[in-house]
C-alpha cells in the first residue's frame, strides 16, 4: 500500500510539473496549518465561521427537529471535522434527545483527530468518539465496514467549496455511494455576496491567509526535503463574482529553481504562479443543482441572519 508521505510526494511532483503549477490545499493542514486556520477563523475578515456558528448556536434545536422527522436512531460522521466547536451544538442536541450517542470525526490532519478524541468526550459527556484520520471517501468506506447503523454526515464550514464545481459533483456522488438510502447529509455552503467582502476574507490585513498558503511550502521543505525560500513568493487572491470562484495563488518573485530531495526540481520564472486553493461561492440555484445531480433530495436550508451562509439538509434517495 502507498504511504501517506509517498502520496504527498507524488501529488506535489505532479502539481509542480504541471502548467500552470498547482499544489493541493488539502495539504495545508499540518500542525502549524491547523493553528493558522484557527487564527483565520477568528480574524475580522473571515466571516464564514461566525455565520455558521450563528446558525448552529441559534438553530440546533430546529435542525435536530428536522433530522428527527427522518431518522430516529443514528450515528454522526463529521467530515473535515476541524476543531468540532460548531458540530458540538448539534451533537449535544442529538445526545439530549437520545437520537445519537456516537460521533466519528474524519480529518486529513492527524493532529486534529487526536485533539478531538481527547477533548469532545470531556465537553459532551456520554458521547462516544472514534476518530478516522485520512482522505474523506476512504474513511467513509472504512466507517461503513465498521458500523452499519443509520448515519448523518456533517460536511460543514464550506469544505465543499474547496472543490471546483465539477469536482464537487463527483465528490457528492462518491459520498452518496458511501451512504444508505434514507441517510442524511448536512452540508455547508458559503453564498455569493458583495465581492469585496469575499475577497477581503481571503486577503486579510494580518497576512494570516498568506502565511497559511506559505506554510505548505514550509511543510514540503520539512517533510519532502524541499528548499523553497518563503521570501521569494508572494500571495495573491482573486474573486470572480460571475463564476463564484475565489482563488489563492503564490507568485514567484524571481527566476529560481526549487529542489525536492535529490530527484526533483522545478524552475520558476519571475511572476509565475502556483495555484493553491479554490473557495467556491454558491447561489441557492447552484446548490439545488448540485444536490439533484448527485442524487440527493433537499429537505431543508438553514441560514444566518445576513443570509451569507447556509447549511442544507439533504437525504440520499
Ligand atoms: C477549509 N476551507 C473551507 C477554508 C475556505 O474558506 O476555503 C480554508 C481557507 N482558506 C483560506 N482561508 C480559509
Amino acid at each position: 500500500m502507498i504511504s501517506t508521505n509517498q502520496r504527498f510526494y507524488g501529488e506535489v511532483v505532479e502539481g509542480l510539473s504541471a502548467t500552470p503549477k498547482y499544489l493541493q490545499s488539502k495539504y495545508f493542514y499540518d500542525k502549524n496549518g491547523d493553528d493558522l486556520f484557527q487564527r483565520i477563523m477568528r480574524c475580522p475578515e473571515y466571516y464564514l465561521t461566525r455565520c455558521e456558528e450563528e446558525i448552529f448556536s441559534l438553530q440546533s434545536h430546529d435542525i435536530a427537529g428536522s433530522v428527527k422527522s427522518y431518522l430516529k436512531d443514528f450515528e454522526v460522521i463529521g467530515l473535515g471535522a476541524g476543531d468540532g466547536s460548531k458540530s458540538a451544538y448539534l451533537l449535544k442536541e442529538f445526545l439530549n434527545q437520545k437520537l445519537a450517542d456516537t460521533y466519528y470525526p474524519v480529518d486529513i490532519s492527524a493532529n486534529i483527530i487526536q485533539l478531538l478524541e481527547e477533548n469532545i468526550p470531556k465537553d459532551i459527556v456520554g458521547l462516544k468518539v472514534k476518530g478516522f484520520h485520512g482522505e474523506y471517501i476512504e474513511m467513509l468506506r472504512n466507517i461503513r465496514q465498521f458500523s452499519n447503523k443509520r448515519k448523518i454526515i456533517f460536511f460543514l464550514g464550506s469544505n465543499v467549496g474547496n472543490y471546483r464545481p465539477d469536482q464537487a459533483i463527483r465528490f457528492c456522488c462518491e459520498m452518496h455511494e458511501c451512504m444508505n438510502a434514507g441517510d442524511l447529509l448536512l452540508i455547508g455552503f458559503d453564498l455569493k455576496k458583495n465581492p469585496q467582502v469575499i475577497l477581503d476574507a481571503y486577503s486579510d490585513k494580518q497576512g494570516l491567509t498568506k502565511d497559511f498558503n506559505l506554510n505548505l511550502l514550509t511543510r514540503i521543505n520539512r517533510e519532502l526535503g524541499g528548499n523553497f525560500k518563503l521570501g521569494n513568493f508572494d500571495h495573491y487572491a482573486m474573486y470572480d463574482p460571475v463564476s463564484g470562484a475565489c482563488k489563492s495563488f503564490l507568485v514567484s518573485l524571481k527566476n529560481q529553481q526549487v529542489k525536492m530531495g535529490s530527484d526533483f526540481s522545478a524552475d520558476f520564472s519571475p511572476n509565475e504562479i502556483i495555484q493553491m486553493e479554490i473557495s467556491q461561492k454558491y447561489s441557492i440555484e447552484a446548490i439545488d443543482v448540485l444536490a439533484e445531480r448527485s442524487g440527493f433530495k433537499v429537505l431543508g436550508k438553514f441560514y444566518d441572519s445576513k443570509k451569507w451562509f447556509t447549511d442544507c439538509l439533504w437525504q440520499k434517495v
